[in-house]
Order: structure tokens, then C-alpha cells, then sequence
């Protein structure tokens, strides 16, 4: 039985960013005493920035040990990794060049591969290979983080994609609404598997959709990709700012920092 989710309210974005920091390094020091490594995967979308640029800030640079950690990306989009659309360019400018993370520790999606299926397979083999993962089983990643769209999609699993109902693969192939269209994507099989799934959400913009995964009205909300994630035994924690939460019913406000 899935725990419910765990709400976390911040009164404006900058505590957004350094409450986002803080989680990020006491999960990945919780991964590295039980595990001596830290296997996170990172979100696409541009709300992540300000997450990476509070990482790589004063307050927060030297305060963690990156030499545990390997990344990998909860999806991408088809472009080359240098186009300002890619989200591992995104996390290439502002965290790894910042922080001198080595080549070596990121795991990045082919998002520019003209066979974007064997690129969802070939990612498939390296997430397994880098987390010793056996054929039969699903990897647990330490921590998943997930952005949330205005249509209720995350990661890049849209509204009736068929990726949604795909439980064999841990990557496959979608096609996206919002440029660019093709996009490599984690599933629900691997999500889910992961120790902790943490949705990184701000903004007015974000409010009406946060109401409907989190105090959900109809069955088309409870159907939402969003909603459909569940982590099987781990926690599911929503860092919201004000604006974001704007909408919860009052029980599900309380600001937190
Ligand atoms: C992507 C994402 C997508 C993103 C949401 C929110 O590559 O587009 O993974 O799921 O997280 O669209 O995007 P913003 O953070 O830009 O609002």
C-alpha cells in the first residue's frame, strides 16, 4: 500500500530553492551511509534550475560528497545535448561543469539518435549495468525527481500516452504535445521502483494541476500520469511553493518553511 504523500510547502522560491538543496543533500547522505553511493535521477523542465543553481551556490557547494553520486535523467527530449532545449544540457551548465562532476559519473539519454527506440533500449542496458541490476528485476533508484505539467504529465508521460500502460520496459519512446515532440522517457515501472520520488513544483501557473493530482475530483484527475505515480515502497515527497499550492484545500497548506 503506497504511503500517502508527504507535502512540503515553501513561502516563496528562494526558501523553494534551499529547502529543494537541503532535501537533495540529506537524501543523498541517507543513500550513502546505507549504500556508500547515491543513484538520483534528474528531472527535465526548467523548474529544476533553480535547484541546480542553489547546489553549486556558496551555501550549499562544498556541504556534499558528488564523488558518491551517479545521475541519470528521468527522461529527455530528441535534440542534441548542446541545444538549450536539452535537459542535459540544462544540468551540464548549471550542476556538473559547476560542481566537476566527471563524464564518467552521468548517465545522459540520446535524445538527438535517429532510432530513438534502440537509444531507449541501449539507456535500459546502461541503467541496469550502473545499478547492477539482473534482467528480471527493476532498478531501485535512491531518488527520482519530477516535474509536473499544466496537462498533469511528468517526466515525459502525457495525458493517454501508451507508455503509460507499458510495465515491461523502464525507458521508453513518447511523443510530446509540447515541442520538440519525441522524447525518451522513464516509466511508471521504473519510477515507482525508486526509494524516494521527489515532484519539484512552482508557480501560480502550476496551481490548478497541483490541486487536481493532490485532491483529486474526478476519475479523468485520478488518471492523470502524475496521479499514477505510486512509489511501490518508497516515499513520494511534493516541494510546492506558495503559488503552486494555492488551490489544496486548507488541511493540505500548511507551509513548512
Ligand atoms: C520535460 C519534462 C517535463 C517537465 C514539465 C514541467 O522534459 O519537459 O521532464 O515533465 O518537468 O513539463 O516543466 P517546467 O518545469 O518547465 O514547468
Amino acid at each position: 500500500m503506497a504511503r500517502p504523500p508527504e507535502i512540503r510547502i515553501t513561502h516563496d522560491s528562494q526558501a523553494w530553492a534551499t529547502a529543494a538543496a537541503e532535501l537533495v543533500h540529506s537524501l543523498g547522505r541517507e543513500a550513502i551511509r546505507a549504500n556508500d553511493r547515491f543513484l538520483i535521477a534528474l528531472s527535465g523542465g526548467s523548474t529544476p534550475e533553480a535547484l541546480y543553481r542553489a547546489l553549486t551556490s556558496p551555501a550549499f557547494a562544498d556541504r556534499f560528497d558528488w564523488s558518491r553520486a551517479t545521475f541519470f535523467f528521468s527522461d529527455e527530449r530528441g535534440v542534441t545535448p548542446d541545444d538549450p532545449r536539452s535537459n542535459y544540457a540544462l544540468a551540464n551548465n548549471t550542476l556538473f561543469t559547476p560542481l566537476n562532476i566527471s563524464p564518467a559519473q552521468v548517465y545522459r539519454m540520446a535524445g538527438e539518435s535517429r532510432d530513438p527506440q534502440a537509444a531507449a533500449h541501449e539507456y535500459e542496458q546502461q541503467l541496469r549495468h550502473a545499478t547492477n541490476t539482473p534482467p528480471s528485476t527493476r532498478p531501485t533508484l535512491d531518488l527520482v525527481l519530477l516535474g509536473l505539467g499544466e496537462d498533469g504529465h511528468t517526466a515525459s508521460l502525457f495525458p493517454r500516452s501508451p507508455a503509460l500502460q507499458d510495465n515491461q520496459s523502464l525507458i521508453a519512446v513518447t511523443q510530446s504535445p509540447k515541442d520538440p515532440p519525441t522524447r525518451l522517457t522513464m516509466t511508471l515501472g521504473a519510477i515507482n521502483r525508486a526509494s524516494v520520488i521527489l515532484f519539484l513544483v512552482t508557480g501560480a501557473g502550476k496551481a490548478g494541476i497541483v490541486r487536481a493530482i493532490l485532491d483529486p475530483k474526478t476519475e479523468a484527475e485520478r488518471q492523470l500520469p502524475a496521479s499514477l505515480v505510486a512509489p511501490e515502497e518508497g516515499r513520494l515527497i511534493w516541494l510546492l511553493d506558495r503559488a503552486a499550492a494555492a488551490e489544496l484545500p486548507t488541511h493540505q497548506q500548511r507551509t513548512s518553511t
